[in-house]
């Protein structure tokens, strides 16, 4: 049997006991299987719904780990390549994190610590530890002015753009936003103080930072009716260039709301581009330049197949429960906050 003959059948063994979750920058391949297909925030908000024993996660381990930690007891969380990890995710050491916001505490602020879903579930504990949450690239904005109605400021981590691009959509003085120097394990981390908002943990998107100002500029020469649509992982000199910036769903309404005949640049994950162009023939949907998550690209419809097959002898995705629950705290405040 090929691999996607043996996840048909499986899929219609186990029924009911079975939902598959694909995030957008999966192949093809993989979302022909997905029974739910969404950006992060959907992903994470589906979770509580589901009655399925399995939950197969084909996205990045930061998101089989944000399903883990929402499951209900006794629902198994599978993602068929626990090597697919984010390395944006991968920015944050726990331990430094804990570091740096006792250190911006030190002289009795009260900063609030916001955390990029794209982290580890130790990272989302801690910012449930400390009065904080977790946002989304969906929810940034309503996530960031909720987190600065809770302190003296922000600890906005890992996505230094997302902050950025974030800041400025809610209105913060870009003086009063500072990008921190997390260097020899934290020694260089000022004292907060009342002249700065935001304090930004110098993280990246290795994808979306290969987008540039001169690729827009060259589009906007050759092509000035073109629209360009980008993600907010990416600079802010290239999100301020743009037409649009949002989530991975933002982009998906954006596209399909574009005139027939429009031409659409889209500054994002190559398979989601791809996807978009062949679902609006009717429209010029090309990539801003063509990356690919080499990350999300390792869920595979071979390895899918091989995950279905081992279910219930598999080990599901384990988060342990001190950690878990702040985890839980943190999340859940999100959801509270953007219901
Ligand atoms: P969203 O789907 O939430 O926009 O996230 C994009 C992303 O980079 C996931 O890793
Ligand atoms: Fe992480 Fe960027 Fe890949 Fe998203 S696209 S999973 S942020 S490395």
């Amino acid at each position: 049997m090929t691999p996607e003959q043996t996840i048909t059948q499986l899929k219609n063994d186990l029924g009911s006991r079975l939902c598959i979750l694909a995030h957008h920058y999966q192949a093809d391949s993989v979302v022909r299987h997905a029974d739910i297909l969404g950006d992060s925030l959907e992903l994470a908000r589906r979770i509580d719904g589901l009655d399925a024993e399995h939950i197969v996660f084909c996205g990045v381990h930061f998101m089989a780990e944000t399903a883990a930690i929402l499951a209900r007891p006794g629902q198994k969380v599978h993602i068929p390549d626990p090597g697919a990890s984010c390395v944006m995710a991968e920015m944050v050491p726990t331990l430094l994190a804990e570091k740096v916001l006792a250190a911006l505490n030190r002289d009795g602020a009260r900063i609030i610590p916001l955390t990029y879903v794209n982290s580890s579930a130790a990272v989302k504990a801690v910012c449930g530890r400390h009065g904080g949450s977790v946002c989304t690239s969906a929810n940034a904005a309503t996530m960031l002015r909720w987190a600065m109605s809770q302190g003296d400021g922000v600890l906005f981590l890992p996505d230094a753009n997302l902050g950025r691009n974030t800041a400025r959509v809610v209105g913060i003085d870009p003086a009063r936003i500072e990008r921190l120097d997390i260097r020899a394990e934290g020694t260089f981390i000022p004292a907060a103080d009342r002249s700065r908002d935001l304090y930004l943990w110098p993280g990246l998107c290795a994808v979306h930072a290969k987008f540039h100002p001169e690729q827009i500029a060259v589009v906007r020469r050759d092509e000035p009716g073109a629209l360009i649509l980008v993600h907010p992982e990416c600079d802010p000199e290239v999100v301020a260039m743009a037409d649009g910036a949002g989530s991975t769903s933002y982009l998906i309404k954006a596209v399909a709301e574009a005139k027939s005949g429009a031409t659409i640049y889209v500054g994002t994950e190559w398979n989601l581009v791809n996807r978009l162009a062949e679902r609006h023939p009717d429209k010029n949907v090309r990539p801003l330049r063509s990356v690919m998550c080499s990350n999300m690209a390792k869920i595979t419809e071979d390895n899918l197949a091989r995950t279905l097959s081992g279910l219930d002898t598999a080990e599901p995705v384990r988060v342990d429960d001190d950690i878990a629950r702040p985890a839980r705290v943190a999340l859940e405040r999100m959801l509270e906050a953007c219901r």
